[in-house]
Order: structure tokens, then C-alpha cells, then sequence
């Protein structure tokens, strides 16, 4: 639970926050410096990432907090420009964790590559062919990397789908070799694509096809990640609300997100926004993660909501998500990008699951919170709280303008950009600005 040194939490400095994470134990003296300092890319470090570099991108990076996970406390790093996803999560796992905290299960860890193959002259019989030639196949893909072979994983097991030709659209049949490949800590792109041009040449002789490509999929339907909660109705209370009928106004926003594609995606994007923030944090590929997820949430043919919530027997409200979490703990940026290293070091997590662990229960947390303010107060009030400080910074204003020009706009019917730039030249007139 909380530790008394992160109380108000936002009300400090950064630098008191730095401090106060350190006295909580959560920051070492040396990670505590390092933050001080700043988490800046080097130019060097940035220009050998990527082509034509020419400078770098800063988002703000802060910790969700309260999150209780299969027992463990956790601060969550976020990198996100959105004012109020930080405060969402904060504020929903902290229900949860007065609820007892999330429990996650993540199944397996297994990525999958694909290599299409086109004009093979039978797919059944090339079916047949590639099933009883598992072995080869597999040996031929451990062979391309060896690596990872020698640190305990590797390719394990080979699937086909016959994806039938399309004639109204011109599009020919493809058959599709999958395999599905053990990766361990990392998340693998690399492992596997080598893997899959690497068993190209032996497929295009056993199936008498031509390989199209071979890639990994970032559909990883074998390494899913699950994170439950279970909160008594006595926790939900707001306002003229009692704490079943927001429950049970909750459980109707799920519906309403089941049933409705366009709400559906307003509801993913609200888990999306807390699954990025520390994807990206983490220094995993966060476009490969909403790919992977989005898809996942139209797995029965329709997009739906990618969280469920249900009333159990006694009462309490259920919350559960799924979906593909395929991020590494090692490999890519994670190994020397600064924030992705604090990162780390802040959630002290020891492997690539306990990081699914983790990016799941945030996703949990965020859906609860939004849909929680949207079923009671709405999401305006909390949100526009947050908004007004970009909002006076949009405007124009410096040092402790911000601050107080956000706290006029507050009471403000209409907080827009005008009504701050007219706000900001009167707290000028009233006090000049040096
Ligand atoms: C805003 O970034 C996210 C929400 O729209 C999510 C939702 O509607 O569930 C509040």
C-alpha cells in the first residue's frame, strides 16, 4: 500500500517526488541522481538509432501510483503527453489495491513468424508434407539462430493455415507457414525473422511454392497476458450514487462497449492510453502492442471492448483483461536508452513477464478509471482540471503564470485557448510579467 512518503505526490516538485521515491526505497541514490540530472537521449546515442537524425522528441515521464500487483507494489513509469492518464491509473489502482490488487496469469511467452507461400501446386498435400516434416523445419530455423537455441529457447512447433483464394477481389490462395518460437527474455523481432528467411529456402522445396515473405506477426496470439481484479460494491460509491448502482452502471458501460464498435475504440483507446505510456516507457515497440491489441479485440469478428466487467455472485464487481503482450526485457533501446534503463530500475521488474504483469494490470486500471468517471461525474471535470495547465502554457504563460492562470481557468465556463490568452493579459496587466 501506499508509503507515507508518496502521499500527495502531486503536490510536490519533480525534485521532491525524485526525493520522495527514494525515501520510499524505490529509487536507489544513484537512480535518484540520474533523474535529477535528467533522462536525456545523447545526440550520439539518437543519431545511430535512427536515419537522418536531427534531434529528439521529449515527452514528460512521471509514475502511476498505488498498483498492487499478485502482491507487490509497483510504481509505474509513463512517458505520455496526455494530462490526465497519470492520474487515472493512480486513481483506479488505488481502489483496486484497497480491493486487494490485481492478479495476472500470463500463460506462455511464445512469438509467432509467418513465411506465406504462393502458386504451391497442392495445398492440402503441401500440408501434409509440412506436418510430417516438423522436425526439419524446426531445425532448420534453430540453425539460422543459434543463439537463442543455446540460451534454452527456440523455434517449437510449426502450424499451417490455407488462406483460399478471394476471385470476386483477384486475390490468389496463400498457404501459410507459422512458427511459433520460444524467445525468453527478449521479444524477439530480430530471433524471428531471421528464423523465418532462414527456412524459406528448405519450405519453397518441400511445398514446391514461392515464398512471398517471411516476418514475424505482431498478432502474438500465444503470448496473451490477463489481469483480474475484484472490487466490493462498498468501494464504489460517488455522489448520490450508491456503490451498486455505480457497479451496475459500470458493468452497462462494458455492455455498451461490447456491443458498440464506436464505442468500443473510444474504450480501448482509454486502456491504450496507459498501455503505451509505459510500453514506450519501457522501451518496447508500443505500435507493434496497439496493433496486436486492437486486433485481438475483434477476435470473434466484431471489435468489442477489450475489457470485461461482470457482477459476481455476492456482489463485487469483476474486471478482467486480455490481450498479446509480446514486449522484452532485453534487446532494442531497453539496453541503453536512458529512460527505458530508469525504467527498469524503477520497476525493478527480473523478467519479461512480470513486465507483462504489469502493462496489463495498467490497462485494467485505466479502463476502471475512465469508465468509473464517465458513469458518475463524467470525464470533463477531471479532465479539464489537468487540461487547464497545458491550456495556460498554450497561452503563453511562464513560471507562476502557469499555475495561476490554470487555477482562473478552472472556474471558467469556457476554457478554451481565447478565454486563457484574454486571462493571461489581464493577470499581466494586474502584475507585469518581467
Ligand atoms: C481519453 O483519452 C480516454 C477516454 O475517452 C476513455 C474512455 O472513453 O473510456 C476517457
Amino acid at each position: 500500500m501506499e508509503s507515507k512518503y508518496l502521499q500527495k505526490f502531486y503536490d510536490k516538485s519533480p525534485t521532491e517526488r525524485i526525493a520522495a521515491l527514494q525515501s520510499a526505497g524505490i529509487l536507489d541514490a544513484e537512480a535518484a541522481a540520474t533523474l535529477q540530472k535528467g533522462l536525456t537521449l545523447p545526440q550520439e546515442i539518437a543519431d545511430n538509432m535512427i536515419e537522418n537524425q536531427l534531434s529528439t522528441y521529449d515527452l514528460p515521464y512521471g509514475v502511476a501510483l498505488n498498483f498492487l500487483i499478485d502482491g507487490k507494489d509497483y510504481a509505474v513509469p509513463m512517458a505520455i503527453e496526455e494530462p490526465s492518464v497519470i492520474a487515472a491509473a493512480s486513481a483506479g489502482a488505488k481502489i483496486i489495491a484497497m480491493a486487494g490488487g490485481f492478479r495476472t496469469t500470463i500463460e506462455k511467452r511464445i512469438m509467432i513468424g509467418q513465411v506465406a507461400l504462393k502458386n504451391v501446386p497442392d495445398s492440402s498435400v503441401a500440408q501434409q508434407l509440412i506436418e510430417s516434416h516438423q522436425q526439419e523445419i524446426l531445425q532448420a530455423a534453430n540453425a539460422a539462430h543459434p543463439s537463442i537455441v543455446k540460451r534454452g529457447g527456440g523455434a517449437r512447433r510449426v502450424s499451417v493455415r490455407i488462406l483460399p483464394a478471394d476471385d470476386v477481389e483477384g486475390i490468389p490462395a496463400f498457404l501459410v507457414v507459422h512458427l511459433h518460437v520460444e524467445t525468453l527474455e527478449a521479444m524477439g523481432a530480430n530471433i524471428i525473422n531471421t528464423m523465418m528467411e532462414g527456412v524459406i529456402p528448405y519450405l519453397e522445396r518441400l511445398t514446391g511454392g514461392e515464398a512471398l515473405m517471411g516476418i514475424l506477426t505482431n498478432y502474438a496470439t500465444d503470448c496473451l497476458a490477463t489481469a483480474e481484479c475484484r472490487i466490493p460494491s462498498s468501494l464504489l460509491g460517488r455522489g448520490t450514487l450508491s456503490g451498486d448502482e455505480v457497479r451496475d452502471r459500470l458493468i452497462e458501460a462494458y455492455q455498451f462497449a461490447y456491443i458498440d464498435p464506436y464505442r468500443a475504440v473510444t474504450n480501448n483507446k482509454g486502456i491504450m492510453n496507459g498501455i503505451d505510456a509505459i510500453v514506450l516507457a519501457s522501451g518496447n515497440d508500443w505500435r507493434a502492442i496497439s496493433a496486436g491489441a486492437h486486433a485481438y479485440a475483434s477476435r470473434n469478428g466484431q471489435y468489442r471492448s477489450l475489457t470485461t466487467w461482470k457482477k459476481a455472485e455476492n456482489g463485487d464487481l469483476l474486471g478482467s483483461l486480455t490481450l498479446p503482450l509480446p514486449v522484452g526485457a532485453v534487446g532494442g533501446s531497453i539496453n541503453f536508452h536512458p529512460a527505458a534503463k530508469m525504467t527498469k530500475e524503477i520497476l525493478g521488474y527480473r523478467s519479461a513477464s512480470e513486465l507483462e504483469s504489469i502493462i496489463v494490470s495498467v490497462g485494467l486500471a485505466q479502463n476502471f478509471s475512465a469508465i468509473k468517471a464517465l458513469v458518475t461525474e463524467g470525464i470533463q471535470k477531471g479532465h479539464m482540471g489537468l487540461h487547464s495547465r497545458s491550456l495556460a502554457i498554450s497561452a503563453g504563460a511562464t513560471g507562476d503564470e502557469i499555475e495561476q492562470l490554470s487555477e482562473r481557468l478552472k472556474s471558467e465556463k469556457n476554457m478554451n485557448l481565447a478565454t486563457a490568452q484574454a486571462l493571461l493579459a489581464q493577470i499581466r496587466l494586474d502584475e507585469p510579467h518581467v
